[in-house]
């Protein structure tokens, strides 16, 4: 299983191209499923979980082909096989966004149950209430989610909780049903704005998008003639690459991320003492080679800072002066790199959904363990700015929503490499 070593101590310096975003192309991939006409989506990222979404395509019949830019065309009208199978969707929860596309399509679907997750239960309770709303019939057997329904009807949603892949999937599946759909409580990250984005382009009729209601008048078919989509850019890798900026004290460019993105992010940056500057699509961080001081965080859903960043500024807290809280209110159990920073020496405890953190001036080198994608990048920042050389291991983890992590670290200087054992 590949580790990744790093060496701490170099001052991140350059400038970096944001990637894609994993959270965008994970569910427009799956929205394709819904036009009856071939698209081609772009700015695709090169992560694994790309690579099971297409394969979860590709075991349904789903015909698709991959230029030299990464750009993918997508043609389902090939179809056969109505069902996401254990085997893929145990490796990546995200299969489950293929339910709303292929009922509302196809009127059946067959969608393994996820299981248990490194983060939380993560139930999937509020998308199955959707599209029951919607006339689905829903069983769930042996393991699998069996769903059917002739044309589903509009429904009038209000989301007990705010989820962004159940606002998603109910989306996708509004679409395509018999009159005005109305989700209340809806997800307004980014990434469903994007997906409602890509829908309208392929002729749905979404309003709302970027609210927390969005209104939906259901039409017969999506596809329209040579669509190509690019899917937006990944403000959780910037920030992530920003934050590792930040804990070592230096100066980096981003280029190809609009700042709007990640406002409540870059705010916090700023409360650690970095001179942030922005236009249109960069972001440029400079920490004047100045020790990061502590800040509190508390996370929520967009426009508020994201679980997503937690771990990373949770890393970051660790060697910064002062004393921070950061408590997370979106996962039960999204504290899996608690312990393996207290490995490297953080002065660092969890009382309930709360983590207390007492700077130290400096975390040494340890062999850690990756649990889950962004537990994995907080060792890895951690690793940046600790002394001697850190291992981690398991970054099977890293490589779902991490780009070529390595290659794009060494660009900024950092010392890193992907070893096989
Ligand atoms: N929830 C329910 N019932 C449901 C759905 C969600 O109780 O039917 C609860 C969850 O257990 C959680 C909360 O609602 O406590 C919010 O979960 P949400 O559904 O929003 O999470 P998700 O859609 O499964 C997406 C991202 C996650 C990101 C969260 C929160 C994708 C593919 N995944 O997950 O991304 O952390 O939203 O923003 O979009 C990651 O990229 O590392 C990642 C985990």
């Amino acid at each position: 299983m590949d580790k990744l070593l790093i060496t701490g101590g170099q001052e991140l310096a350059g400038e970096l191209t944001v990637s894609g975003a994993k959270n965008s192309a994970l569910p427009i991939l799956a929205a394709t499923l819904l036009s009856e006409k071939p698209v081609c989506i772009g700015n695709v990222p090169h992560l694994h979980d790309i690579t099971t979404t297409l394969e979860l395509l590709g075991c349904m019949g789903v015909e698709l082909s991959i230029d030299e830019k990464l750009n993918i065309d997508i043609n389902s009208s090939t179809i056969k096989k109505l069902e996401a199978p254990y085997e893929l969707v145990r490796t990546m929860r995200s299969s489950i966004l293929v339910l709303g596309p292929l009922l509302a399509r196809f009127g059946e679907a067959h969608v393994a149950l996820p299981g248990g997750c490194a983060i939380g239960a993560r139930p999937i309770d509020l998308h199955l209430l959707g599209l029951k709303k919607m006339g689905a019939d829903i069983t769930v057997e042996n393991g699998y989610i069996h769903a059917k329904a002739t044309r589903l009807k509009a429904c009038h949603l209000v989301f007990e909780q705010v989820t962004v892949t159940g606002t998603e999937n109910i989306l996708m599946a509004a679409v395509l049903a018999e009159g005005t759909s109305i989700l209340e409580n809806s997800a307004r990250e980014p990434e469903v704005n994007d997906l409602a984005y890509f829908l309208n382009k392929m002729g749905a009729k979404i309003s709302g998008i970027g609210t927390s209601t969005l209104t939906i008048e259901g039409v017969e078919r999506l596809g329209i003639d040579n669509l190509h989509y690019d899917v937006l850019a990944d403000r959780i890798e910037a920030g992530t690459y920003l934050v590792a900026a930040a804990i070592t004290r230096g100066k980096i460019k981003l280029k190809k991320i609009p700042p709007v993105l990640l406002e409540a992010v870059l705010e916090k940056l700023i409360d650690a003492g970095a001179e942030i500057t922005t236009g249109d699509d960069w972001i440029v961080l400079n920490m004047h080679g100045k020790r990061p001081k502590a800040v509190s965080i508390r996370t929520a859903p967009f426009p508020a800072f994201p679980t997503d960043m937690q771990a990373q500024f949770t890393a970051m807290n660790c060697i910064a002066e002062g004393v921070s809280t950061i408590t997370e209110t979106i996962f039960e159990n999204r504290f899996m790199h608690i312990q393996e920073l207290q490995r490297m020496g953080a002065d660092i405890k969890i009382e309930s959904n709360t983590v207390i953190c007492t700077g130290v001036e400096k975390l040494t080198a340890a062999p850690v363990m990756a649990t889950d994608l962004r537990a994995s990048a907080s060792l890895v920042i951690a690793g940046l700015i600790a002394e001697g050389k850190t291992l981690v291991d398991h970054i099977y983890h890293i490589d779902r929503g991490y780009d070529h992590i390595e290659e794009k670290l060494s660009q900024l200087g950092a010392t890193i490499r992907r070893t096989p054992r």
